[in-house]
């Protein structure tokens, strides 16, 4: 892209921020990276992230599998156990105090949809009636089995021995005393319990009609294709409301047809150069 080309691109963003009633942000893995936190694109990002799994020959899609936790408890709790602690310990990158500015500014409507598990808006200071995790959180739990339809916050403190990725201590069900689990949607997943998630899609939806006539910016960022969910709910809207314009950020698969805004670069550098051009 020439500067003159950016330069008119990032203008053009900056102004669907200064005219935007509501924004949706929508937001997956690579929303994270400018925080610290690896995406898993492809088997090489993950086993670089986790190198204990290249080792055992083992992708993503096997690890977050929920038949760990009825096999063997220990391996299941340890890769998410150390997620868990990975992700508590965690600050979000300024890109989400930029957007919660641009927020206040407008004094705008907003609702956050995200597939990552991670709860970084939520710590990032956004509303938890304002956040769509469509694969649930890794911060609640549910059982197991599941035995009942309670889901929890977790609370709990799970050491995990990082050479074997072996959890010393797996949280259980307070009802049944079973072995729980995150309430998050894994490959494969005959029991997550979708009541959280479902209550989340419902305000979403309520928001979307209270706004459909409203000008809508919608900011997507990290969001990958090869779980299109994310990508798809950007789509959606963009497309069949007509006053909403999505602005895609993403360094590697920024695509998208005019005249939805397509930003190759990081998140956090996306939201800085847009910034720069708000008056
Ligand atoms: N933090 C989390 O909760 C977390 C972490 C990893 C994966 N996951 C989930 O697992 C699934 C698959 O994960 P995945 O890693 O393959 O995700 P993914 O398919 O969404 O890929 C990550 C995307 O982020 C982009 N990206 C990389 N660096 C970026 C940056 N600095 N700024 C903006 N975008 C950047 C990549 O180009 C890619 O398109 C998804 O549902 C995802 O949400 C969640
Ligand atoms: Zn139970």
């Amino acid at each position: 892209m020439s500067p003159d080309q950016e330069h008119h691109l990032l203008e053009r963003a900056a102004r669907i921020i200064d005219k935007a009633e509501a924004f949706v942000i929508t937001a997956g893995a690579g929303m994270g990276v400018d925080s610290g936190l690896p995406d898993f694109r492809g088997d090489h990002g993950f086993w670089q992230a986790y190198p204990p799994y290249a080792r055992l020959g083992l992708s993503f899609v096997e690890c977050a599998n929920p038949q760990h936790f009825e096999r063997d408890p220990a391996f299941g709790w340890g890769f998410y156990g150390h997620r868990t602690n990975l992700y508590r310990s965690t600050v979000p990158h300024e890109g989400f105090h930029i957007i919660r500015r641009w927020i206040e500014r407008n004094q705008a409507e907003y609702f956050v949809v995200t597939s990552n598990v991670d709860g970084q808006f939520q710590k990032a200071g956004y509303a938890e009636d304002r956040i769509l995790e469509v694969h649930g959180s890794i911060h609640w739990l549910q059982c197991h089995s599941p035995c009942c339809h309670t889901i929890w916050p977790n609370d709990e403190t799970i050491e995990v021995d990082e050479t074997s990725m072996r959890a010393r201590h797996c949280p259980r069900c307070p009802a049944c005393g079973q072995v729980s689990r995150p309430n998050i949607l894994m490959f494969g997943d005959r029991s997550w319990l979708p009541d959280r998630t479902r209550i989340q899609e419902h305000r979403f939806d309520r928001f979307l009609a209270d706004n459909a006539d409203q000008r809508i910016a919608v900011i997507e960022m990290g969001a990958g294709s090869a779980i299109p969910t994310i990508r798809a709910t950007s789509e959606r809207i963009g497309w069949n409301l007509e006053h909403a314009t999505v602005i895609r950020i993403n360094p590697r698969e920024p695509d998208i047809k005019a005249p939805h805004i397509s930003m190759p670069c990081g998140a956090l550098e996306g939201l800085r150069k847009i910034e720069l051009f708000l008056k």
